[in-house]
Protein backbone atom coordinates (compact mmCIF):
# COMPACT_ATOMS: atom_id res chain seq x y z
CA UNK A 1 0.00 0.00 0.00
CA UNK A 2 0.99 3.70 -1.20
CA UNK A 3 2.49 5.67 2.37
CA UNK A 4 0.69 8.67 3.24
CA UNK A 5 2.73 11.76 1.72
CA UNK A 6 3.42 13.83 5.38
CA UNK A 7 5.08 17.43 5.55
CA UNK A 8 5.84 18.79 8.84
CA UNK A 9 5.92 22.04 10.04
CA UNK A 10 8.52 22.92 12.38
CA UNK A 11 9.84 26.11 14.35
CA UNK A 12 12.78 24.79 16.60
CA UNK A 13 14.08 21.67 18.74
CA UNK A 14 12.22 19.09 16.86
CA UNK A 15 11.87 16.02 19.19
CA UNK A 16 8.53 15.49 18.06
CA UNK A 17 9.48 15.76 14.53
CA UNK A 18 12.32 13.16 15.37
CA UNK A 19 9.42 10.80 16.88
CA UNK A 20 7.66 10.63 13.49
CA UNK A 21 11.28 10.47 11.28
CA UNK A 22 12.03 7.06 13.38
CA UNK A 23 8.50 5.91 13.17
CA UNK A 24 8.64 6.62 9.45
CA UNK A 25 12.11 4.92 9.07
CA UNK A 26 10.06 1.69 9.54
CA UNK A 27 9.28 0.74 5.75
CA UNK A 28 5.85 -1.04 7.08
CA UNK A 29 5.20 2.56 9.10
CA UNK A 30 2.02 3.83 6.84
CA UNK A 31 3.62 7.37 6.14
CA UNK A 32 6.45 8.77 5.09
CA UNK A 33 8.02 12.10 6.10
CA UNK A 34 8.19 13.82 2.16
CA UNK A 35 9.16 17.46 3.62
CA UNK A 36 10.51 19.23 6.71
CA UNK A 37 9.65 22.57 6.22
CA UNK A 38 10.63 25.47 8.89
CA UNK A 39 9.35 29.21 9.46
CA UNK A 40 12.63 29.69 11.24
CA UNK A 41 16.19 29.33 9.62
CA UNK A 42 18.84 27.39 11.50
CA UNK A 43 16.82 25.21 13.87
CA UNK A 44 18.01 21.75 15.32
CA UNK A 45 15.04 20.33 13.31
CA UNK A 46 16.51 21.08 9.86
CA UNK A 47 19.46 18.91 10.66
CA UNK A 48 17.55 15.95 12.00
CA UNK A 49 15.59 15.89 8.35
CA UNK A 50 19.10 16.41 6.49
CA UNK A 51 20.63 13.27 8.57
CA UNK A 52 17.39 11.33 7.79
CA UNK A 53 18.09 12.07 4.33
CA UNK A 54 14.70 14.19 4.43
CA UNK A 55 13.36 17.56 1.69
CA UNK A 56 13.77 20.48 4.07
CA UNK A 57 12.33 24.09 3.52
CA UNK A 58 13.03 27.62 5.25
CA UNK A 59 10.27 29.82 4.73
CA UNK A 60 10.82 33.01 7.16
CA UNK A 61 7.67 34.62 8.02
CA UNK A 62 9.86 37.67 8.70
CA UNK A 63 10.33 38.34 4.64
CA UNK A 64 6.62 38.30 4.28
CA UNK A 65 4.31 41.06 4.23
CA UNK A 66 0.96 39.69 6.48
CA UNK A 67 0.24 35.81 7.48
CA UNK A 68 -1.34 35.35 3.95
CA UNK A 69 1.39 35.58 1.62
CA UNK A 70 3.52 33.53 4.08
CA UNK A 71 1.26 30.64 4.06
CA UNK A 72 1.14 30.87 0.09
CA UNK A 73 4.32 30.04 0.12
CA UNK A 74 4.14 27.51 2.54
CA UNK A 75 1.40 25.79 0.50
CA UNK A 76 2.99 25.84 -2.63
CA UNK A 77 6.20 24.40 -1.32
CA UNK A 78 3.54 21.50 0.28
CA UNK A 79 2.49 21.56 -3.10
CA UNK A 80 5.49 21.51 -5.19
CA UNK A 81 6.54 18.05 -2.80
CA UNK A 82 3.30 16.25 -2.72
CA UNK A 83 2.72 16.64 0.52
CA UNK A 84 -1.04 15.03 1.25
CA UNK A 85 -0.73 15.75 4.81
CA UNK A 86 0.38 18.18 7.18
CA UNK A 87 1.75 17.58 10.89
CA UNK A 88 2.47 20.84 12.96
CA UNK A 89 5.71 19.94 15.78
CA UNK A 90 6.41 22.67 17.67
CA UNK A 91 5.13 25.43 14.70
CA UNK A 92 4.97 27.98 16.68
CA UNK A 93 2.92 30.40 14.06
CA UNK A 94 -0.97 30.82 14.40
CA UNK A 95 -2.69 29.92 10.72
CA UNK A 96 -5.18 31.26 9.59
CA UNK A 97 -8.76 30.31 8.62
CA UNK A 98 -7.59 30.23 4.67
CA UNK A 99 -4.73 27.80 5.23
CA UNK A 100 -6.44 25.48 7.76
CA UNK A 101 -9.15 25.14 5.28
CA UNK A 102 -6.98 23.98 2.02
CA UNK A 103 -5.95 21.66 4.73
CA UNK A 104 -8.90 20.77 6.39
CA UNK A 105 -9.28 17.43 7.87
CA UNK A 106 -5.97 17.05 6.80
CA UNK A 107 -3.74 19.37 9.20
CA UNK A 108 -2.88 17.88 12.66
CA UNK A 109 -0.94 19.36 15.95
CA UNK A 110 0.61 18.04 18.97
CA UNK A 111 -0.36 20.51 22.23
CA UNK A 112 1.69 19.69 25.81
CA UNK A 113 -2.04 19.47 27.79
CA UNK A 114 -5.38 17.35 27.82
CA UNK A 115 -7.16 19.69 25.81
CA UNK A 116 -9.79 21.51 26.11
CA UNK A 117 -7.38 22.31 29.46
CA UNK A 118 -4.61 24.35 29.08
CA UNK A 119 -4.86 25.93 25.60
CA UNK A 120 -1.85 28.63 24.19
CA UNK A 121 1.63 28.47 24.74
CA UNK A 122 2.19 27.79 28.81
CA UNK A 123 0.10 24.59 29.06
CA UNK A 124 3.00 23.40 32.28
CA UNK A 125 2.86 26.41 33.97
CA UNK A 126 -0.65 26.75 33.79
CA UNK A 127 -1.42 23.32 35.00
CA UNK A 128 0.57 23.55 37.19
CA UNK A 129 -1.00 26.40 38.82
CA UNK A 130 -4.45 24.95 38.32
CA UNK A 131 -2.86 22.16 40.91
CA UNK A 132 -4.30 19.04 38.58
CA UNK A 133 -3.34 16.05 39.50
CA UNK A 134 -2.84 14.60 36.04
CA UNK A 135 -1.38 16.18 32.71
CA UNK A 136 -0.29 15.37 29.02
CA UNK A 137 -0.37 15.72 25.72
CA UNK A 138 -2.66 15.74 22.83
CA UNK A 139 -2.46 15.42 18.89
CA UNK A 140 -5.27 16.91 16.96
CA UNK A 141 -6.84 17.77 13.95
CA UNK A 142 -6.19 21.68 13.42
CA UNK A 143 -9.02 23.99 13.40
CA UNK A 144 -9.04 28.23 13.09
CA UNK A 145 -9.55 28.33 16.89
CA UNK A 146 -5.81 28.40 18.39
CA UNK A 147 -5.58 24.47 20.01
CA UNK A 148 -9.23 23.88 19.32
CA UNK A 149 -10.20 19.97 17.09
CA UNK A 150 -11.17 16.69 16.63
CA UNK A 151 -8.96 14.62 19.25
CA UNK A 152 -6.97 11.65 17.86
CA UNK A 153 -4.65 10.37 20.66
CA UNK A 154 -3.88 11.60 23.97
CA UNK A 155 -1.24 10.20 26.75
CA UNK A 156 -1.84 11.19 30.61
CA UNK A 157 1.07 11.86 32.96
CA UNK A 158 0.67 12.22 36.87
CA UNK A 159 1.74 15.80 37.89
CA UNK A 160 3.78 14.80 40.88
CA UNK A 161 4.24 16.99 44.12
CA UNK A 162 7.08 19.28 43.37
CA UNK A 163 7.41 19.45 40.39
CA UNK A 164 8.50 22.59 38.08
CA UNK A 165 7.72 23.54 34.49
CA UNK A 166 10.57 21.93 33.53
CA UNK A 167 9.76 18.58 34.99
CA UNK A 168 6.18 18.45 33.91
CA UNK A 169 7.59 18.99 29.78
CA UNK A 170 9.78 16.68 30.36
CA UNK A 171 7.41 13.47 31.68
CA UNK A 172 4.72 15.18 29.35
CA UNK A 173 7.29 15.12 26.23
CA UNK A 174 8.39 11.56 26.72
CA UNK A 175 4.82 10.89 26.08
CA UNK A 176 4.31 13.34 22.73
CA UNK A 177 6.70 10.86 21.10
CA UNK A 178 4.91 8.03 21.78
CA UNK A 179 1.34 9.89 21.34
CA UNK A 180 2.43 11.94 17.77
CA UNK A 181 3.27 8.45 15.98
CA UNK A 182 0.39 6.92 16.89
CA UNK A 183 -1.94 9.22 16.04
CA UNK A 184 -0.22 9.09 12.74
CA UNK A 185 -0.88 5.97 11.86
CA UNK A 186 -4.17 5.55 13.21
CA UNK A 187 -4.82 8.10 10.28
CA UNK A 188 -2.46 6.79 7.56
CA UNK A 189 -4.33 3.70 8.15
CA UNK A 190 -7.96 4.69 7.93
CA UNK A 191 -8.66 3.50 11.71
CA UNK A 192 -9.05 7.43 12.68
CA UNK A 193 -12.24 9.37 10.59
CA UNK A 194 -13.36 12.54 11.86
CA UNK A 195 -17.04 12.60 12.74
CA UNK A 196 -18.35 15.62 13.28
CA UNK A 197 -16.17 17.51 16.60
CA UNK A 198 -15.22 13.96 17.22
CA UNK A 199 -12.63 11.22 15.73
CA UNK A 200 -13.77 7.74 15.62
CA UNK A 201 -11.11 5.15 16.38
CA UNK A 202 -11.35 1.74 14.98
CA UNK A 203 -8.63 0.18 17.07
CA UNK A 204 -9.11 -3.05 18.19
CA UNK A 205 -5.73 -3.80 19.53
CA UNK A 206 -5.00 -2.71 22.85
CA UNK A 207 -3.22 0.61 21.65
CA UNK A 208 -6.10 2.45 21.23
CA UNK A 209 -5.96 5.86 21.37
CA UNK A 210 -5.33 6.62 24.75
CA UNK A 211 -2.04 6.34 26.83
CA UNK A 212 -1.97 5.42 30.23
CA UNK A 213 0.49 7.24 32.89
CA UNK A 214 0.94 3.87 34.31
CA UNK A 215 2.07 2.04 30.70
C1 LIG B 1 6.26 20.29 22.19
O1 LIG B 1 6.16 20.11 23.59
C2 LIG B 1 4.93 20.60 21.58
O2 LIG B 1 3.86 19.91 22.19
C3 LIG B 1 4.80 22.07 21.85
O3 LIG B 1 6.09 22.58 21.60
C4 LIG B 1 7.06 21.57 21.88
C5 LIG B 1 7.92 21.39 20.65
O4 LIG B 1 9.00 20.53 20.93
N1 LIG B 1 3.83 22.67 20.97
C6 LIG B 1 3.04 23.67 21.35
O5 LIG B 1 3.09 24.20 22.43
C7 LIG B 1 2.06 24.14 20.27
N2 LIG B 1 0.97 24.83 20.87
P1 LIG B 1 9.82 19.84 19.75
O6 LIG B 1 10.24 20.96 18.79
O7 LIG B 1 10.99 19.23 20.44
O8 LIG B 1 8.93 18.85 19.11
Amino acid sequence: MARLKVGVLVSGRGSNLQALLDAASDPGYPAEIALVLSNVPGVQALERAARAGVATAVIDHKAFDGRGPFEDAVHAVLVEHGVEFVCLAGFMRILTDGFVSRWFDRLINIHPSLLPAFRGAHAHRDALAAGVRVSGCTVHFVRPAMDDGPIVVQAAVPVLPGDAEADLAARVLEQEHRAYPLALRLIAEGRARVAGDRVEIDAPDAAGALINPRD
